[in-house]
């Protein structure tokens, strides 16, 4: 069994190498939120094994009204969503990424699978959480497009029910993401469910406001820990292969320093 231990720390980073699930009780500051991408157990891959008791182990850490966004197939969160509901996470929505390129089992018997979910989940009180969410630019400039509107009530409303919007040229992100790639994945040889900073960026976003921290208890190449720097949030990132630790301190030294000198 490999000792927990701390491999890189700075202001707004710490990655740990080792099982999250020993790792968790050890830290040091109480993360608001988690964002992960957990081994889905589809495939024979020797890292892609589920660890029983990760969802437990984030539970006992978190504060009473926080969130928890997962990546996982629908098999998956069928599988063990005892899981989620029996530690107290109740399932508020989930975000749909298309791809171009298929991933996981592949066979004439099967679809090619182009799309990954991620599903959020919450616990006390949902107003009592952090939910932002960056607004999608529409059409032209803002003050070009900024007018009031009345919109008249839906067939489904009740009649009086028709509301009045500012359009200021930007709209609620919608739940389907197409195609972002992961570049930096091919030749690379990082791993092979590395997700994309485009996707990964809104859910921290969306979960811990700036400067709050959030956790991923299995990390991979530690894309969380770049989203966090890119939007202003920190991390606390876990993960138990030494190799993928060095890749984590890679990205982060990488952008941290793009950070500063950007900033
Ligand atoms: C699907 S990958 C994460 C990929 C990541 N989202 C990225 O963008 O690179 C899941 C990771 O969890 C790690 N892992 C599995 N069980 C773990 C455990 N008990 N503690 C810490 N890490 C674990 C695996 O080594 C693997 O790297």
């Amino acid at each position: 069994m490999t000792r927990p231990r701390i491999v890189y720390r700075d202001d707004r980073v710490v990655v740990w190498h080792g099982d999250c699930r020993d790792v968790l009780p050890q830290l040091d500051e109480t993360p608001l939120a988690a964002v992960t991408d957990p081994p889905y157990g589809e495939t024979a891959a020797e890292w892609d094994r589920w660890p029983d008791g990760w969802v437990e182990a984030l539970g006992e850490i978190l504060p009473a009204n926080a969130s928890l966004w997962s990546f996982g197939s629908a098999r998956m969160f069928l599988e063990h969503v005892t899981d989620f509901t029996g530690n107290g996470w109740k399932f508020a929505q989930e975000a749909l990424w298309i791809k171009r390129n298929g991933s996981g089992p592949t066979g004439r018997d099967r679809l090619v699978k182009v799309h990954e979910w991620a599903y959020l989940w919450y616990r006390g009180l949902w107003s009592a959480g952090h939910h932002e969410w960056e607004r999608d630019r529409v059409g032209g400039p803002p003050s070009a497009r900024y007018a009031r509107k009345d919109s008249r009530a839906a067939a489904h409303q009740r009649p009086g029910r028709a509301t009045r919007w500012d359009d200021d040229g930007t709209r609620q992100p919608r739940s389907v993401t197409y195609v972002v790639e992961v570049p930096s994945v091919r030749g690379r040889g990082r791993h092979q469910d590395e997700k994309p900073l485009g996707v990964v960026m809104p859910l921290v976003r969306e979960c811990a406001p700036p400067d709050g921290l959030v956790v991923d208890p299995m990390a991979g190449t530690g894309t969380t820990a770049v989203a966090a720097i890119l939007t202003g949030r920190r991390a606390v990132v876990i993960e138990r292969d030494a190799q993928l630790c060095r890749v984590i301190v890679d990205r982060v030294t990488e952008n941290t320093v793009d950070a500063h000198t950007r900033g």
